[in-house]
Protein backbone atom coordinates (compact mmCIF):
# COMPACT_ATOMS: atom_id res chain seq x y z
CA UNK A 1 0.00 0.00 0.00
CA UNK A 2 1.30 3.62 -0.72
CA UNK A 3 2.13 5.83 2.34
CA UNK A 4 0.56 9.32 2.20
CA UNK A 5 3.12 11.91 1.59
CA UNK A 6 4.20 13.54 4.75
CA UNK A 7 4.70 17.05 3.20
CA UNK A 8 2.12 17.13 1.42
CA UNK A 9 -1.03 15.75 3.35
CA UNK A 10 -3.71 17.78 4.91
CA UNK A 11 -4.92 17.21 8.22
CA UNK A 12 -8.95 18.67 8.34
CA UNK A 13 -10.61 18.70 11.91
CA UNK A 14 -14.33 19.72 12.04
CA UNK A 15 -15.91 21.56 15.14
CA UNK A 16 -19.46 22.76 16.27
CA UNK A 17 -20.57 26.26 17.73
CA UNK A 18 -21.89 26.32 21.06
CA UNK A 19 -25.30 27.95 22.40
CA UNK A 20 -25.36 28.50 26.52
CA UNK A 21 -28.46 26.87 27.69
CA UNK A 22 -27.51 28.69 30.74
CA UNK A 23 -25.11 31.04 31.89
CA UNK A 24 -24.82 32.49 35.24
CA UNK A 25 -22.53 34.79 35.94
CA UNK A 26 -21.11 35.36 39.51
CA UNK A 27 -19.16 38.57 40.83
CA UNK A 28 -16.09 39.76 39.29
CA UNK A 29 -13.18 37.84 40.63
CA UNK A 30 -9.34 39.69 41.64
CA UNK A 31 -8.40 38.29 37.81
CA UNK A 32 -11.17 40.04 36.49
CA UNK A 33 -12.42 36.83 35.28
CA UNK A 34 -16.28 35.31 36.46
CA UNK A 35 -17.24 32.32 38.13
CA UNK A 36 -20.33 30.38 35.80
CA UNK A 37 -22.37 27.88 35.97
CA UNK A 38 -22.16 27.33 32.29
CA UNK A 39 -24.36 24.80 30.45
CA UNK A 40 -23.10 24.31 26.67
CA UNK A 41 -24.89 22.71 24.36
CA UNK A 42 -22.95 22.07 21.08
CA UNK A 43 -24.74 22.57 17.89
CA UNK A 44 -24.77 21.55 14.55
CA UNK A 45 -22.75 25.16 12.96
CA UNK A 46 -19.45 23.90 11.90
CA UNK A 47 -16.12 25.73 11.25
CA UNK A 48 -13.08 23.39 9.54
CA UNK A 49 -9.52 23.88 10.71
CA UNK A 50 -7.39 22.46 8.23
CA UNK A 51 -3.43 21.77 8.82
CA UNK A 52 -0.58 21.62 5.84
CA UNK A 53 2.92 20.99 6.49
CA UNK A 54 4.42 24.70 5.32
CA UNK A 55 7.93 26.10 5.17
CA UNK A 56 6.65 28.82 7.88
CA UNK A 57 3.47 29.36 9.90
CA UNK A 58 0.58 30.21 7.83
CA UNK A 59 -2.98 31.39 8.02
CA UNK A 60 -5.99 31.65 5.31
CA UNK A 61 -9.38 31.54 5.60
CA UNK A 62 -12.53 31.57 3.49
CA UNK A 63 -16.46 31.82 4.31
CA UNK A 64 -18.45 35.27 3.83
CA UNK A 65 -17.21 36.31 7.15
CA UNK A 66 -13.52 36.27 6.20
CA UNK A 67 -13.02 40.08 5.90
CA UNK A 68 -13.41 40.36 9.78
CA UNK A 69 -11.14 37.32 10.64
CA UNK A 70 -7.59 38.29 11.87
CA UNK A 71 -5.36 36.42 10.24
CA UNK A 72 -2.13 37.54 12.53
CA UNK A 73 -0.28 35.83 15.49
CA UNK A 74 -3.33 36.80 17.55
CA UNK A 75 -5.79 34.60 15.79
CA UNK A 76 -6.42 31.76 18.28
CA UNK A 77 -6.09 29.18 16.07
CA UNK A 78 -2.30 30.80 15.21
CA UNK A 79 -1.60 30.80 18.85
CA UNK A 80 -3.20 27.42 19.69
CA UNK A 81 -0.75 25.78 16.89
CA UNK A 82 2.21 27.94 18.39
CA UNK A 83 1.39 26.27 22.06
CA UNK A 84 0.82 22.91 20.92
CA UNK A 85 4.56 23.11 18.95
CA UNK A 86 6.06 24.78 22.12
CA UNK A 87 4.95 22.07 24.50
CA UNK A 88 6.63 19.61 22.12
CA UNK A 89 9.44 21.12 21.31
CA UNK A 90 8.59 22.01 17.41
CA UNK A 91 8.38 24.66 15.25
CA UNK A 92 5.00 25.41 14.32
CA UNK A 93 5.75 24.72 10.83
CA UNK A 94 1.99 24.94 9.46
CA UNK A 95 -0.74 26.24 7.06
CA UNK A 96 -3.99 26.94 8.91
CA UNK A 97 -6.81 27.17 7.01
CA UNK A 98 -10.04 28.08 8.83
CA UNK A 99 -13.26 27.66 6.37
CA UNK A 100 -15.93 29.80 8.52
CA UNK A 101 -19.58 28.86 8.94
CA UNK A 102 -19.84 29.72 12.62
CA UNK A 103 -20.77 33.70 13.20
CA UNK A 104 -17.28 35.87 14.28
CA UNK A 105 -17.95 37.34 17.41
CA UNK A 106 -21.03 36.43 17.74
CA UNK A 107 -21.34 34.52 21.07
CA UNK A 108 -21.34 31.10 19.74
CA UNK A 109 -17.51 30.17 20.38
CA UNK A 110 -16.30 30.59 16.59
CA UNK A 111 -12.82 31.43 17.83
CA UNK A 112 -12.69 28.85 20.42
CA UNK A 113 -13.56 26.46 18.00
CA UNK A 114 -11.19 27.72 15.81
CA UNK A 115 -8.39 26.98 18.36
CA UNK A 116 -10.02 23.09 19.45
CA UNK A 117 -9.63 22.26 15.86
CA UNK A 118 -6.14 23.98 15.17
CA UNK A 119 -4.90 21.80 18.57
CA UNK A 120 -6.39 18.29 17.15
CA UNK A 121 -5.64 19.12 13.75
CA UNK A 122 -1.85 19.90 14.22
CA UNK A 123 -1.90 16.85 16.63
CA UNK A 124 -2.75 14.79 14.43
CA UNK A 125 -0.67 16.13 11.83
CA UNK A 126 2.60 16.23 13.96
CA UNK A 127 1.62 12.82 15.16
CA UNK A 128 2.46 14.02 18.59
CA UNK A 129 -0.21 11.67 20.08
CA UNK A 130 -1.52 14.15 22.76
CA UNK A 131 -3.07 13.01 25.66
CA UNK A 132 -7.10 13.94 25.93
CA UNK A 133 -6.61 15.88 29.48
CA UNK A 134 -3.69 17.77 28.03
CA UNK A 135 -5.13 19.10 25.05
CA UNK A 136 -8.08 19.80 27.37
CA UNK A 137 -5.22 21.83 29.78
CA UNK A 138 -4.56 23.00 26.61
CA UNK A 139 -7.87 24.82 25.41
CA UNK A 140 -8.10 26.33 28.89
CA UNK A 141 -4.65 28.11 28.72
CA UNK A 142 -5.84 29.51 25.26
CA UNK A 143 -9.93 30.35 26.41
CA UNK A 144 -12.78 29.79 28.85
CA UNK A 145 -14.83 27.98 25.78
CA UNK A 146 -12.06 26.55 24.20
CA UNK A 147 -12.36 23.01 26.35
CA UNK A 148 -15.91 22.89 25.51
CA UNK A 149 -15.19 23.16 21.65
CA UNK A 150 -13.10 20.20 22.20
CA UNK A 151 -14.97 18.19 23.97
CA UNK A 152 -18.57 19.38 22.00
CA UNK A 153 -22.06 17.35 23.41
CA UNK A 154 -23.72 19.21 26.53
CA UNK A 155 -21.58 19.91 29.46
CA UNK A 156 -21.23 21.94 32.52
CA UNK A 157 -18.43 24.41 32.59
CA UNK A 158 -17.29 25.96 36.33
CA UNK A 159 -14.81 28.10 37.15
CA UNK A 160 -14.56 30.53 34.11
CA UNK A 161 -16.06 27.73 31.98
CA UNK A 162 -13.05 25.78 31.23
CA UNK A 163 -13.63 23.36 34.14
CA UNK A 164 -15.93 20.94 32.77
CA UNK A 165 -18.36 17.90 33.65
CA UNK A 166 -19.92 15.76 30.98
CA UNK A 167 -23.73 15.87 30.59
CA UNK A 168 -25.94 13.33 29.75
CA UNK A 169 -28.96 14.62 26.78
CA UNK A 170 -31.98 12.52 26.36
CA UNK A 171 -32.80 13.83 22.74
CA UNK A 172 -31.97 16.12 19.86
CA UNK A 173 -33.35 19.71 20.39
CA UNK A 174 -34.33 22.01 17.75
CA UNK A 175 -32.37 25.75 17.14
CA UNK A 176 -32.45 28.69 15.09
CA UNK A 177 -29.64 31.17 15.34
CA UNK A 178 -30.42 34.54 14.28
CA UNK A 179 -27.00 36.24 13.03
CA UNK A 180 -26.43 40.07 13.36
CA UNK A 181 -24.75 42.19 11.75
CA UNK A 182 -21.58 42.71 13.20
CA UNK A 183 -20.28 41.13 16.29
CA UNK A 184 -19.91 42.16 20.08
CA UNK A 185 -17.05 42.13 22.40
CA UNK A 186 -17.06 39.37 25.20
CA UNK A 187 -14.84 41.33 27.45
CA UNK A 188 -17.32 44.38 26.48
CA UNK A 189 -20.42 42.87 27.37
CA UNK A 190 -18.90 41.39 30.92
CA UNK A 191 -17.92 44.89 31.95
CA UNK A 192 -21.52 45.99 30.94
CA UNK A 193 -22.90 43.38 33.15
CA UNK A 194 -20.49 44.73 36.11
CA UNK A 195 -21.93 48.22 35.21
CA UNK A 196 -25.24 47.27 35.22
CA UNK A 197 -25.07 45.66 38.34
CA UNK A 198 -23.38 48.30 39.91
CA UNK A 199 -25.76 50.65 38.41
CA UNK A 200 -28.91 48.91 40.33
CA UNK A 201 -26.72 49.01 43.92
CA UNK A 202 -26.29 45.51 43.56
CA UNK A 203 -22.43 45.39 43.49
CA UNK A 204 -20.61 43.50 41.03
CA UNK A 205 -17.93 41.49 42.57
CA UNK A 206 -17.81 38.35 44.57
CA UNK A 207 -18.65 39.70 47.89
CA UNK A 208 -21.93 40.88 46.71
CA UNK A 209 -23.13 38.36 43.81
CA UNK A 210 -24.17 34.95 44.78
CA UNK A 211 -21.89 32.02 43.80
CA UNK A 212 -23.66 30.58 40.22
CA UNK A 213 -25.15 27.72 40.42
CA UNK A 214 -26.73 25.16 38.00
CA UNK A 215 -30.25 24.95 37.46
CA UNK A 216 -31.11 21.14 38.73
CA UNK A 217 -34.62 21.20 36.14
CA UNK A 218 -32.78 22.63 33.51
CA UNK A 219 -30.50 19.80 33.75
CA UNK A 220 -33.46 17.54 34.32
CA UNK A 221 -35.18 18.66 31.09
CA UNK A 222 -31.90 18.26 29.18
CA UNK A 223 -31.72 14.90 30.58
CA UNK A 224 -35.49 13.82 29.35
CA UNK A 225 -34.61 15.65 26.07
CA UNK A 226 -38.00 17.78 26.83
CA UNK A 227 -37.63 20.82 24.91
CA UNK A 228 -40.79 22.49 26.42
CA UNK A 229 -39.12 22.39 29.75
CA UNK A 230 -35.43 23.47 28.67
CA UNK A 231 -37.68 26.52 27.49
CA UNK A 232 -38.78 27.36 30.52
CA UNK A 233 -35.68 27.28 32.67
CA UNK A 234 -33.41 28.79 29.42
CA UNK A 235 -31.40 31.52 31.21
CA UNK A 236 -28.43 33.83 30.18
CA UNK A 237 -27.37 36.65 32.79
CA UNK A 238 -25.29 38.46 29.99
CA UNK A 239 -28.51 39.16 28.13
CA UNK A 240 -28.98 42.49 29.66
CA UNK A 241 -25.70 43.23 28.72
CA UNK A 242 -25.56 42.32 25.14
CA UNK A 243 -29.32 43.69 24.61
CA UNK A 244 -27.79 47.03 26.76
CA UNK A 245 -25.02 47.42 23.76
CA UNK A 246 -27.06 46.37 21.05
CA UNK A 247 -31.09 47.70 22.14
CA UNK A 248 -32.16 46.13 18.63
CA UNK A 249 -31.57 42.72 19.83
CA UNK A 250 -34.89 43.16 21.73
CA UNK A 251 -36.81 43.33 17.97
CA UNK A 252 -35.40 40.27 17.12
CA UNK A 253 -36.11 37.91 20.35
CA UNK A 254 -39.58 39.45 20.11
CA UNK A 255 -39.27 38.27 16.52
CA UNK A 256 -38.63 34.82 16.90
CA UNK A 257 -41.19 34.77 19.63
CA UNK A 258 -43.78 35.82 18.05
CA UNK A 259 -42.93 33.44 14.89
CA UNK A 260 -43.88 30.37 17.40
CA UNK A 261 -40.21 29.95 19.28
CA UNK A 262 -40.53 28.28 22.46
CA UNK A 263 -38.18 30.33 24.13
CA UNK A 264 -35.75 32.96 22.90
CA UNK A 265 -32.19 33.84 24.40
CA UNK A 266 -29.06 35.63 23.67
CA UNK A 267 -26.39 33.35 22.36
CA UNK A 268 -23.13 33.74 25.23
CA UNK A 269 -22.29 37.02 24.54
CA UNK A 270 -24.43 38.08 21.81
CA UNK A 271 -25.18 39.03 19.45
CA UNK A 272 -26.13 35.96 17.81
CA UNK A 273 -30.13 35.03 19.44
CA UNK A 274 -30.98 31.89 19.84
CA UNK A 275 -34.84 29.87 19.54
CA UNK A 276 -35.77 26.76 20.74
CA UNK A 277 -38.37 25.53 18.75
CA UNK A 278 -40.49 22.17 19.26
CA UNK A 279 -39.41 20.38 15.84
CA UNK A 280 -37.72 20.75 12.38
CA UNK A 281 -40.85 22.25 10.49
CA UNK A 282 -41.05 25.47 12.99
CA UNK A 283 -37.52 25.54 12.50
CA UNK A 284 -38.02 26.33 9.05
CA UNK A 285 -40.99 28.64 9.65
CA UNK A 286 -39.69 30.51 12.62
CA UNK A 287 -36.33 30.51 10.19
CA UNK A 288 -38.37 32.26 7.37
CA UNK A 289 -40.55 34.86 9.52
CA UNK A 290 -37.13 36.01 11.12
CA UNK A 291 -35.37 36.46 7.93
CA UNK A 292 -38.59 38.55 6.76
CA UNK A 293 -38.97 40.85 9.84
CA UNK A 294 -35.60 42.26 8.85
CA UNK A 295 -34.37 42.23 12.43
CA UNK A 296 -31.23 40.02 11.84
CA UNK A 297 -28.42 39.16 8.74
CA UNK A 298 -29.34 35.47 8.53
CA UNK A 299 -30.89 32.60 10.52
CA UNK A 300 -30.18 29.12 10.81
CA UNK A 301 -31.66 26.37 11.38
CA UNK A 302 -29.85 23.59 12.93
CA UNK A 303 -29.92 20.68 16.13
CA UNK A 304 -27.88 20.02 19.42
CA UNK A 305 -26.22 18.43 20.69
CA UNK A 306 -23.33 18.10 18.30
CA UNK A 307 -20.20 16.23 18.73
CA UNK A 308 -16.69 17.95 19.47
CA UNK A 309 -13.73 18.35 17.26
CA UNK A 310 -13.33 15.66 14.84
CA UNK A 311 -11.06 14.80 12.34
CA UNK A 312 -12.66 14.34 8.78
O1 LIG B 1 -11.41 33.24 28.34
P1 LIG B 1 -11.65 34.18 27.21
O2 LIG B 1 -10.37 34.65 26.56
O3 LIG B 1 -12.65 33.70 26.22
O4 LIG B 1 -12.30 35.48 27.86
C1 LIG B 1 -12.43 36.69 27.17
C2 LIG B 1 -12.81 37.77 28.16
O5 LIG B 1 -14.15 37.57 28.60
C3 LIG B 1 -11.98 37.83 29.41
O6 LIG B 1 -10.83 38.60 29.24
C4 LIG B 1 -12.92 38.45 30.40
O7 LIG B 1 -13.01 39.86 30.20
C5 LIG B 1 -14.28 37.88 29.98
N1 LIG B 1 -14.65 36.67 30.74
C6 LIG B 1 -15.03 36.80 32.06
N2 LIG B 1 -15.38 35.68 32.77
C7 LIG B 1 -15.39 34.46 32.18
C8 LIG B 1 -15.01 34.31 30.83
C9 LIG B 1 -14.64 35.45 30.13
O8 LIG B 1 -15.05 37.89 32.61
N3 LIG B 1 -15.76 33.41 32.89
Amino acid sequence: MTQPDPRTTTVTVRVPAKVNVQLAVGGRRPDGFHDLANVFLAVGLYDSVSATPADSPRLTASGPDTARIPLDDTNLAARAARLLAERHGLEPRVHLHIAKDIPVAGGMAGGSADAAGALLACDTLWGTRTPHDELLALCAELGSDVPFSLAGGAALGRGRGERLTPLATGGVFHWVFAVADGGLSTPDVYRECDRLREAAGLGATQDSVPEPEPDEQLLGALRAGDSAALAATLRNDLQPAAVSLRPALADTLEAGTAAGALAAVVSGSGPTCAFLVKDPETATRTAQALLASGTCRTARPTTGPAPGATVV
